[in-house]
């Protein structure tokens, strides 16, 4: 192991909390490193949390000011010898090595100056995260050739939640997670992936030759829901019109409806609800506002007879994908009410355990389940916080993203037990993720700001210890949206000279 520097004496350390190191020369040290000495007790394990560098030759002002008036220092003084870089170090703990695995342990002793520090060790550092070999590769930890695998359960059962702002690389991350859940062998538990895509993202992956054939991508227009499937309860949390007293009027007939279906083998649609509605013994108040309703849910063009797109009993399959794709689709209110159905439905089928445990992964989440909305015009929200509270429990996990942390239900996002949280500069967001990211310091809510592209910080459930991480980069087929502004005017212009070219040539053969 790479010797890094040696453990100094200051007013202040070395203490049982921290110590300092002078670098030797040339050392590779950087913030945020994770490196290791010894005490008597062992292992001494921490990070660097500041770096500083000093040079007795530039301490006083005046002389520094005087010299250089003249000529550089460096031409006096061998100045670069005098150069020296020290490392301020927060101990994480002691690590004590049990059979194949290091154990975490209190430090009640410093270590003592002059002791040598190295590297930290890998497997020391994949067991302090927590990562596991069979667990889902999605980069690596920042300052160190260690893989991120994260375990699959402690980064799903308990929900996650992907925060940045636009361009960080959300779904770029989503689609990393989801190739390593597509290519999981069935040895290690595999689950279902069900999509909710706003822009079309996902839908390259049904076009990639590894993936393809374990995607199902269903578009926004296509999807229709049976008439059998729509239960009383969901229909009121659409139209909140409809009050408790028409609730129950429409329990009932449904009821009637759901019997005769049974007995006389008959299939029924909207338009036959309204009829019995229309004909129906109830206060003529309570029969206008169901009728509104009901005459709104037939113009939605979404429920049909028997057809059922997609069928998410059987598209719901361990190690496949399915992928709504809404992109299609220009009425906000449809797709909220999709959303609200396809997860209603995951969770009833989970429940009775028809479907597979399954990971639901909702992009724009702060559209479907926002902070401050009415029902009424949320028809998703419910659902959203419900499986967040009690999915865990039967198998359905929910991974919610979102550029708008601050406009995403608090319930949601606090029933998130892992956070990445990738390049947030708004201030408001930040604070928000402060807020409700447990385990996130202010060291690392700076750190936010100053993310690339493709870097993250991982808190909660899936990792023992709030970890930087690079993203590794896609496998699969990517979807191109938002190609830079001068390529999409170059490509416009050039379609619609060869438009022209093309009529020119037709009015020359007419001619
Ligand atoms: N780890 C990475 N490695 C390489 N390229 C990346 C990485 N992360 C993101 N990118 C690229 O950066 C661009 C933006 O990423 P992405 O579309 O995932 O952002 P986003 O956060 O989902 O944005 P939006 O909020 O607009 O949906 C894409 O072109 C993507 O390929
Ligand atoms: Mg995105």
């Amino acid at each position: 192991m790479q010797s890094l520097g040696t453990v100094i004496s200051t007013e202040l350390s070395p203490t049982t909390m921290e110590f300092a190191f002078v670098l030797d020369t040339n050392s590779p040290v950087r913030k945020g490193q994770f490196v290791q000495t010894t005490s008597e007790e062992g292992i001494v394990f921490g990070f660097v949390a500041e770096i500083a560098r000093a040079n007795r030759y530039f301490e006083r002002a005046e002389s520094v000011a005087e010299y250089e008036r003249e000529a550089p220092i460096s031409s006096h003084f061998p100045i670069k010898s005098w150069e020296y870089t020290i490392a301020d170090v927060k101990i994480l703990g002691r690590m004590e090595k049990k059979g194949e695995h290091y154990h975490q342990q209190r430090v009640s002793l410093p270590p003592s100056p002059g002791t040598k520090v190295i590297e930290a060790d890998e497997a020391m550092l994949k067991d302090f995260v927590g990562f596991t070999e069979t667990g889902l590769h999605i980069g690596k930890l920042q300052h160190h050739e260690v893989p991120a695998k994260i375990d699959l359960t402690r980064l799903f059962q308990k929900h996650l939640a992907i925060l940045a702002m636009s361009g960080a690389g959300k779904s770029h991350l989503a689609s990393v997670m989801l190739e390593e859940l597509l290519e999981r062998p069935k040895e290690q538990g595999r689950i279902a992936v069900v999509v909710i895509d706003i822009h079309g993202e996902y839908v390259g992956f049904k076009f990639d030759p590894n993936y393809g054939r374990k995607v199902r991508i269903v578009s926004g227009k296509e999807i229709c829901i049976p008439f059998r499937q729509l239960t009383p309860g969901l229909i009121s949390s659409w139209f909140t019109e409809i009050s408790s007293v028409g609730q129950n009027e429409l329990s009932k007939i449904m009821r009637e409806m759901a019997q005769q279906e049974k007995n006389e083998r008959q299939v029924f649609g909207v338009p036959d609800l309204i009829k019995k509605v229309e004909t129906g013994d109830m206060p003529k108040s309570t029969k206008d506002s169901l009728l509104r309703a009901l005459y709104e849910l037939k113009a939605l063009n979404l429920v049909s007879q028997s057809k059922e797109i997609p069928n998410l009993r059987q598209n719901v399959q361990p190690g496949e994908m399915l992928v709504l794709d809404l992109s299609d689709m220009d009425d906000m209110r449809k797709k909220k009410l999709i959303v609200s159905y396809v997860a209603s439905r995951l969770f009833n089928l989970r429940r009775k355990e028809q479907i597979p445990p399954t990971f639901l992964l909702v992009e724009e989440a702060h559209n479907f389940a926002p902070e401050k909305a009415k029902a009424a015009h949320n028809p998703s929200k419910s659902i959203i916080e419900k499986i967040a509270r009690e999915g865990r429990k039967f198998g359905l996990a929910l991974g919610v993203v979102s550029q708008r942390p601050v406009q995403l239900s608090t319930t949601t996002l606090s029933q998130c037990n892992t956070h990445i949280i990738l390049r947030v500069t708004n201030p408001n967001d930040l604070k928000h993720i402060g807020e409700s990211s447990e385990g996130i310091d202010q060291r690392m809510l700076r750190a936010i700001t100053t993310l690339k592209v493709g870097e993250g910080i991982i808190v909660g459930e899936a990792v023992r210890y709030p970890i930087f991480i690079e993203i590794r980069d896609r496998k699969s087929r990517k979807m191109e949206k938002g190609k830079p502004l001068h390529e999409q005017a170059l490509s416009y212009e050039s379609n619609a000279k060869k438009a022209d070219e093309e009529a020119d040539e037709e009015l020359e053969a007419f001619l």
